[in-house]
């Protein structure tokens, strides 16, 4: 076996330039935990647009050490079940599995701010190398993690008790929290989740911190970072941008087939005030999610090539169709829910307000409802006053029903 010391070290540098490892005791785990041993039996690399197998068997150990050591997330899995020794030709595929790009691992965890003798659970082991790297800083019996796919749990316990750590790997969906070892005083997620579902806060000991990636769109999720309260409910702000896989039971099922026959009937027509190309922009998709929740946003294009541009709320049975009108847009919106005049009053304010980067969204959770919001009580300018209030287009209460 080839020994990566060198490439542990060169690894931990390299975060630590980059900002992401800030801690010695999660420099220590970085050092010492082999990210290669994660990866059986072998990773998908991006090439033209298709997934090239690469496995440590049939290649050269230079080569896969540099792999394995590479700044990148390494997707181990796609479409739910397909490995890397199952293929030898390059393939289409949607990846399901992976060891996240080590900066976004140890900026997180970084983010956790644990303290020695913490409980850690983690939702969505993956490969197990962020595991790992709790283990070595807390200690096996401090940290629990939940995968929900079988075959990728037993691959990370084994890789686990590989490298020396016999920790709590549970199979099962992390929407649920794992009840039996808490309450926990950290809770972290690395697949995307839709709402911080309330069992992770019954779990979490008051004064304990969740983080955890909300959205559905891959670029337009926000860190979460939530404190509980004594209450029961949970409060914080969003920390950063970061993309995730989405929680598998809430997969969005991308629209598709005949776009036309779902924008046949309208309600409504007018000009944008706002270009719907916006929502290429991170926080405007953010934003989008918050105003407009289920929206799913879809490009396509007409055989002669012109662009074709939608918001399509499936569950609503609504829709918004733009196209481009001069220098601006026109919108046909249709169905129960304008899409649009709700996406479109949150973004107009949001550009009012100076357009603030995510990290300026707070949040609150109960068991009944997420509410977000940007600005606060304690900023006194009228503007601002504004913004907290009830119906302000920069608050979103999102009542949950039935979801844990
Ligand atoms: C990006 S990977 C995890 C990365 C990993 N923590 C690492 O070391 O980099 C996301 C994982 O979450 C898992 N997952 C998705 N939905 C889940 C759920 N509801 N409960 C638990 N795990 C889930 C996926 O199967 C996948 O293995």
């Amino acid at each position: 076996m080839t020994d990566t010391a060198h490439e542990r070290r060169s690894l931990a540098g390299q975060l630590v330039q980059a900002g992401a490892l800030k801690t010695p005791a999660w420099r220590a785990a970085v050092e010492s935990v082999p990210r290669e041993l994660f990866l059986n039996p072998g990773v998908f690399l991006p090439e033209g647009g298709l997934w090239r197998p690469m496995t440590a068997v049939d290649t050269d150990s230079a080569e896969w050490t540099r792999t394995a050591y590479s700044l990148d997330t390494l997707t181990t899995q796609l479409d739910g079940h397909l490995t890397a020794d199952q293929v030898s030709e390059p393939v289409v595929g949607l990846p399901t599995s992976s060891s996240t790009m080590p900066a976004l691992v140890v900026s997180m965890i970084e983010s956790l701010d644990v303290e020695d003798g913490h409980q850690v659970l983690e939702i969505g082991t993956g490969t197990g190398y962020s595991t790992a790297l709790m283990c070595h800083r807390l200690g096996e019996d401090n940290v629990t993690t939940v995968e929900v796919d079988p075959e990728v749990a037993t691959r990370a316990d084994a890789a686990l008790e590989t490298v020396g750590y016999s920790t709590w790997t549970v199979t099962g969906d992390g929407l649920l929290g794992h009840p039996q070892r808490a309450p926990y005083d950290r809770v972290i997620a690395t697949c995307l989740v839709k709402r911080i579902p309330y069992a992770w806060i019954r779990q979490t000991k008051p004064g304990g911190i969740i983080l955890a990636t909300i959205g559905s769109w891959a670029n337009g999720s926000g860190l979460a970072k939530v404190t509980v309260n004594e209450d029961g409910t949970a409060e914080g702000r969003i920390i950063g941008k970061a993309s995730f896989m989405q929680a598998r039971s809430q997969a969005v099922v991308p629209v598709a087939g005949d776009l036309s026959a779902r924008v046949a009937y309208a309600d409504s027509e007018r000009q944008t005030k706002v270009s719907p190309l916006m929502l290429d922009e991170w926080m405007p998709a953010f934003l989008t999610q918050l105003a407009a929740p289920g929206a799913q946003l879809v490009r396509a294009a007409t055989s002669e090539g012109a662009q074709l541009f939608y918001l399509f709320d499936p569950e609503r049975e609504s829709f918004a169709e733009f196209t481009a009108d001069g220098a601006g847009w026109r919108v046909r919106q249709g169905g129960p829910v304008a899409l649009w005049d709700n996406v479109e009053e949150a973004l107009t304010a949001w550009q009012g307000a100076g357009s603030p980067d995510i990290t300026s969204v707070r949040l609150h959770v109960t068991d009944r409802c997420h509410t977000y919001w940007i600005g606060g009580q304690q900023i006194t300018t009228r503007t601002s006053s504004h913004w907290i209030g009830d119906g302000s287009a920069l608050r979103w209460q999102h009542r949950l029903v039935a979801h844990p």
